[in-house]
């Protein structure tokens, strides 16, 4: 008797033990930083056939709009090294002024202070404001938008969250979904970009696929190249095995988006009674439900089925703008169809080193 309650006891204090290392680990920002996040991957290439707007592109002195997540450096330097290879590949190869909007918490930010710093004297690609050069990049504290997305992360957190995690890395997850609520009204497009990420050709071409939205285009991604979404649309697959959704883009299915590259129409979406009516609750609820979808990407797993029910409000952007290469799925059951999935027979415009893999050096 007294053996078993030693037993017990000691069960106990493991189990605390493990729920505490797991507050921390998720606590503490790996998860955004680089787990669900960065396992994801994309793929899917179909034409809507609409009809094309011109969206007003910056010209002449203007600057363009970049906006990337660069939060919890101390506890994952690795990232430094990606952000500079990020930055330093985009300023390099850019024809145009950049103005960077940084999202950042106060240790990150210092960081990333240092960096800019070193990467704007070697190519001096940044907008100048004046001969005032301290605008040309922006900082926003992860805290406030936390604060101001909220309702936003409420509503999708239950459906696109694998784990909770504090109320800000929760909130930097589906931050891209409010960003027409935080980006200054004088932005009227902006793209955002994750850090694990590095350019092979001028920001100016991507920003070009502005010119090819659709009238109701409201987003621009690529797809997603991996079977993440066969994966999580399972159930519905079963029920409707004609479907196109899940299947590779590279057959002309739709393997949903990715959003380590994503394109905005502020404009547009500051002003879409379409884009506030689905953001409801009741709808989110209701197309989860539909799909049967329990996701863990955040963002991107909201565009992929936004993708399904509303496929006007995005514009499909070539896979060759956001080359994703980690293979985490190709070992977890999908070695026979990975490959139709990850097929981007495009030039490799921005490679994404999601999930920690290593980008070639070219
Ligand atoms: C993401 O990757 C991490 C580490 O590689 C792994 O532990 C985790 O289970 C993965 N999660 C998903 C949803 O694939
Ligand atoms: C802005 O940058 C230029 C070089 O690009 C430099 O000559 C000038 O002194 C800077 N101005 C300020 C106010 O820092
Ligand atoms: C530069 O601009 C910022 C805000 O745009 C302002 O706070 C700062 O005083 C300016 N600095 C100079 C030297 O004009
Ligand atoms: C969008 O903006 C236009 C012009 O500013 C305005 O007439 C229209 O009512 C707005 N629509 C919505 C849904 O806010
Ligand atoms: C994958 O590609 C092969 C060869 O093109 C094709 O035979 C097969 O049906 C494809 N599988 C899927 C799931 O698309």
């Amino acid at each position: 008797m007294l053996l078993l309650s030693k037993v017990l006891i000691n069960l106990t204090l493991l189990a605390v033990i493990l729920v505490l290392f797991y507050c921390y680990q998720t606590s503490n920002g790996i998860r955004w930083t680089h787990n669900d996040k960065e396992n994801a991957s994309t793929t899917k290439s179909r034409s809507f056939g609409q009809d094309v707007t011109t969206v007003s592109l910056p010209s002449g002195n203007d600057y363009y709009n970049v906006w990337c997540i660069f939060t919890k450096v101390a506890s994952n330097s690795p990232m430094k090294r990606k952000f500079e290879i990020f930055a330093e590949s985009l300023l390099k190869l850019s024809s145009v002024d950049i103005a960077f909007h940084v999202i950042t918490d106060d240790d990150s930010k210092n960081v990333a202070e240092k960096l800019l710093g070193n990467i704007l004297l070697s190519t001096g690609k940044f907008m100048k404001v004046e001969q005032n050069n301290s605008s040309r990049v922006q900082y926003y504290d992860v805290h406030e938008l936390a604060l101001q997305l909220a309702d936003i992360v409420s509503v999708m957190s239950p459906h696109f969250s694998s784990k909770p995690g504090t109320y800000y890395s929760d909130a930097l997850f589906f931050l891209s979904l409010g960003l027409h609520r935080i980006a200054p009204v004088e932005q009227s497009v902006a793209a955002m970009f994750d850090a694990d990420t590095k350019f092979r050709r001028d920001i100016r071409e991507l920003f070009d696929e502005f010119n090819s939205f659709g009238s109701q285009a409201l987003f621009g991604l690529s797809p997603e190249l991996t079977p993440v979404y066969r994966h999580v649309l399972y159930l519905y697959r079963n029920k409707h095995p004609d479907t196109l959704f899940g299947e590779p883009a590279s057959s002309g299915g739709y393997s949903g988006y990715n959003s380590g590259v994503v394109l905005f129409n502020l404009d547009k979406l500051r002003n879409s009674s379409v884009y506030d009516s689905i953001m409801k609750k009741e709808k989110i609820d209701a197309m989860t439900e539909k799909y049967h979808f329990k996701g863990h990407l955040g963002d991107q797993d909201f565009y992929t089925l936004l993708g399904m029910e509303k496929p006007e409000l995005i514009h499909t952007i070539d896979c060759g703008w956001n080359r994703q290469l980690c293979t985490w799925w190709r070992d977890r059951g999908y070695a026979d169809v990975f490959g139709n999935y990850s097929k981007c027979d495009s030039e490799t415009k921005l490679w994404h080193g999601n999930c920690n893999t290593p980008i070639p050096d070219d």
